[in-house]
């Protein structure tokens, strides 16, 4: 019996199968078992000659299926292996990622260039009150300058911003009267306009705020020459025309040279050689006073600037809409490596 079952065993090439025998032969019914159960009928001089016998039967077959078992879960394990395993000298799969948006990159290249000037970055809400729109900003209802920039209106006093000078009045407000204030605060605003390649009813404006004792438009045109130079390099020029905002006095438009011209055909800067991309101007007396401040005290200056606008110069983009269209095309331009 011991020679047929551990021929048996060793032609196993399962582990059903396996238990099966090890049943057949050490199950409560097993082979082995019936014997040890009958010898109660054998002689006591028999006994112990048999149960030796048995006992020694027994463990070989424990052994044999112990060794038996694991080897079918070595092999098992191998096939595993063997089935699972990586060629490391095949080329690996480009995984498809994102790039981050041009508007993005340019806003936070235009951050890092004030905060290095010490300016903080503000925030305010997009969906803004009529009051802090116009209003604060010495616009009061009926002044025809509102015109200058249509309005989407949700209520009669809440429209999606026009501007992100409403974040002035608000930062100031904060500030309760202290100086020195310097801020920028990027964003995005709302006009009635018609697309084209150069208008969008929705585009991104970083505004800029600085009230302290003695701020001078020298002041205003420093801290922008410094900006557009760190932006476009060393040589970049800026233009400033007089121009009116009611709230700010004097005024002045901002003209960045535009280098992407090659003179005829130059569509960025409809070949003018310049490209306005900012209104600025002293903050008007009334604003300061309106926001808690002494305009015999203190004074400041303003700027509201146009991110498409650089980031059509930075980039020769030749068409608004393509900042919002998101053709995969388009953006993956714009990858850092
Ligand atoms: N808010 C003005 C505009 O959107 C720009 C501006 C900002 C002008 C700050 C002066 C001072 O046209």
């Amino acid at each position: 019996m011991k020679q047929s079952a551990l021929a048996q065993i060793s032609q196993v090439a399962d582990g059903a199968q396996l238990q099966e025998l090890r049943v057949k032969y050490l199950g409560k019914k097993g082979e082995l078992t019936e014997l040890l159960r009958g010898m109660g009928s054998l002689s006591p001089e028999e006994r112990p000659v048999v149960g030796q016998l048995v006992n020694e039967v027994r463990s070989a077959l424990e052994e044999a299926f112990a060794g038996k078992q694991a080897a079918l879960e070595e092999a098992q394990l191998a096939a595993k292996l063997a089935s699972q395993s990586v060629d490391v000298t095949l080329p690996g799969r480009p995984i498809p990622a994102g790039t981050m948006h041009p508007l993005s990159r340019i806003i936070e290249e235009i951050e890092d260039i004030f905060i290095g000037l010490g300016f903080d970055i503000a925030e305010g809400p997009e969906v803004e009150l009529d009051h802090f729109n116009f209003e604060m900003l010495n616009l009061p209802k009926d002044h025809p300058a509102r015109d200058m920039q249509d309005s989407f209106y949700v209520t009669e006093e809440i429209l999606m911003r026009t501007h992100t000078s409403p974040v002035q009045a608000r930062t100031m407000l904060k500030k309760e009267g202290k100086t020195p204030v310097k801020i920028i605060c990027p964003g995005k605003v709302y006009r009635r306009d018609d697309d084209d390649a150069t208008h969008s009813h929705q585009f991104t404006q970083i505004e800029g705020l600085v009230v302290d004792k003695g701020i001078r438009m020298s002041d205003l045109k420093g801290t922008l020459l410094t900006f557009a130079r760190q932006m476009f390099g060393p040589n970049q020029q800026v233009r400033l025309r007089p121009s009116f905002f009611p709230f700010t006095e004097p005024s002045a438009e901002v003209d960045l040279q535009c280098f992407k011209c090659g003179g005829e055909g130059c569509r960025v800067c409809k070949q003018t050689g310049w490209i306005e991309i900012l209104g600025s101007g002293m903050v008007h007396p009334r604003v300061l006073e309106m926001a808690g401040y002494d305009p015999q005290e203190v004074s400041g200056f303003a700027f509201g600037m146009g991110v498409e606008r650089i980031a059509m110069l930075k980039y020769g983009v030749e068409d608004i809409r393509h900042f919002y269209t998101n053709d995969v095309r388009f953006l993956k331009q714009f990858n850092r490596s």
